[in-house]
């Protein structure tokens, strides 16, 4: 049974304030909620501060980053490495986000680096996969998250998505209001269990697939519906503290 992970990845929102009020909102709104992992990633900077506000809280949402560099320490300027998340209590990474790949020409190749580098620290990579709209519109869509997908086995090995989270996040889906269909989603989240799945069986079984691009609460329950989305990564909801936990309580409720 995967136990779902709903994610709030904050991108490049916040403030000292906003982190606090914010995590101590969400963790009063998930008081005795069970059945499924929280999490939330907020900016770098703010990482520090999330850890002391969960931590005196007692909190179990679990702290997350949006970045990791390949390297842990020496001349790389701007860079922040797996020991130093560690160091924060950060284990759940983001990578390969679809506005890394776009604004920071980030590659398959890089991410599967990024992807190889988390592991080998002991931290949860969640790993970012989906198709642009002029792909989706030629029918590219299960080609790209496979070619994305194999990036990593290539590099690693399938069995290196053991522990890890993958999260179909389609373009044209973020930020834009305009959500994929739960059929839509299922569609493709049941496509690449199976193109795991041609690798190893056990793998496709236990890796936790979820959805990203405008999941609200109003959406969440039907994703959560879909046998194979196994959670959600939220951005513009995950910023609400009674929104982001309406969607983990909805993943809970539905994987119950
Ligand atoms: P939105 O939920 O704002 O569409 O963002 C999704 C996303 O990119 C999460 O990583």
């Amino acid at each position: 049974m995967r136990q779902p992970v709903v994610m709030g990845n904050w991108k490049l929102n916040g403030s000292k304030a906003m982190v606090t009020d914010l995590l101590t909102a969400l963790n009063a709104e998930l008081e005795g909620v069970t059945g499924v992992d929280v999490a939330v990633a907020p900016p770098a900077l703010y990482v520090d501060l999330a850890e002391r506000t969960l931590t005196d809280a007692g909190s179990a949402i679990i702290l997350g980053a949006q970045n990791t560099d390949v390297n842990n320490s020496g001349a790389f300027t701007g860079d922040m490495s797996p020991e130093m998340l560690k160091d924060f209590g950060a284990t759940h990474i983001i990578i390969g986000h679809s506005e890394r790949r776009q604004y920071h020409n980030e590659s398959d190749e890089f991410i599967a680096q990024k992807f190889a580098f988390l592991k080998e620290n002991g931290l949860t990579p969640v790993f970012c996969i989906g198709e642009s709209e002029a792909q989706n519109e030629a029918g590219e869509t299960e080609a790209v998250c496979a070619r994305q997908i194999d990036a990593v086995i290539n590099n690693s090995g399938v069995e290196a998505l053991n522990g890890a989270i993958i999260a179909y996040e389609p373009i044209w889906a973020i930020g834009t209001g305009k959500a994929a269909t739960a059929d839509d989603a299922q569609r493709i989240h049941a496509s690449i269990r199976a193109h795991i799945a041609a690798k190893s069986e056990e793998v496709a079984k236990n890796v936790v697939i979820q959805y990203g691009g405008s999941v609200k609460p109003e959406n969440a329950e039907a994703y959560f519906a879909q046998p194979d989305i196994d959670g959600a990564l939220v951005g513009g909801a995950a910023l609400d503290a009674k929104s982001f936990a309406a969607i983990a309580k909805a993943a809970a409720k539905a994987k119950a």
